[in-house]
């Protein structure tokens, strides 16, 4: 049984890690993970969360290349140099493509409660996009259990239709971020902290 100083430590030692080996996962591992991203909480434990696994080259070429093309569009209008498109574009087909397990996580509202003013439906969007991006932590810690390295980006939020339509999604399930998973290359340094003092207000009345 871990102690609690285990757990504490398996907490801190969570890296996002971005290198991986070229190693394929097995499937056994990733239904592991997203079984326990499912034990995560959810308002009203409606469990908005969808996830989405991308894996084979063809299927990751094809998302590669629908969110490139949009972000290369988007960097035409902000007046990057055409170099500066080159690479970035290039480095993040490649970020996807050198990812041996990517998935896209989503948030459905189909279950979620309905309200028929503005604040009430802008509460409980939030309260499923909460619920989601704690599948998404679930995700980063039991990729961590497993040996494996994985990080959390958000690319997907600024392209949502674009990952819809390149992954025939469900209508109803839209792309909040997307995680890329493998066996660990290169294992980042601890980034840095804000301390707990900065961060926090202790009330005694
Ligand atoms: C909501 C969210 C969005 C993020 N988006 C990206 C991203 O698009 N690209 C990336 O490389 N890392 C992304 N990250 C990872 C953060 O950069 C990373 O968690 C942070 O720098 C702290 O490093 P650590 O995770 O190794 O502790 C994201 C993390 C979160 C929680």
């Amino acid at each position: 049984m871990p102690t609690k100083e285990d757990l504490h430590r398996f907490l801190r030692t969570r890296r996002s890690v971005r290198r991986f080996k070229p190693d394929p996962i097995p499937a056994s591992v990733i239904e592991e993970i997203l079984t326990t991203a499912t034990f995560a909480p959810s308002a009203h434990n409606r469990q908005p969360w969808r996830f989405c696994v991308v894996s084979d080259l063809p299927a990751k070429t094809h998302l590669a290349e629908a969110m490139v093309s949009k972000y290369q569009h988007e960097l035409e209008n902000d007046k990057y140099t055409s170099d500066e498109i080159l690479h970035l574009v290039a480095r993040s087909k490649d970020r996807i493509l050198s990812a041996p397990v990517v998935i896209i996580l989503s948030v459905d509202m189909s279950d979620m409660d309905t309200y028929p003013d503005k604040h009430r439906k802008k509460a409980e969007y939030i309260m499923a996009t909460q619920s989601t991006a704690n599948a998404g932590m679930h995700i980063l810690l039991a990729a961590h259990a497993e040996g494996l390295g994985a990080v959390w980006v958000c690319s997907p939020l600024f392209a949502q239709e674009t990952v819809q339509s390149a992954l025939d999604l469900p209508k109803t399930w839209e792309p909040q971020a997307m995680y890329f998973l493998g066996y660990p290359a290169k294992i980042p340094e601890v980034r840095e902290r804000k301390s707990l003092n900065d961060v926090l207000i202790s009330m005694e009345m």
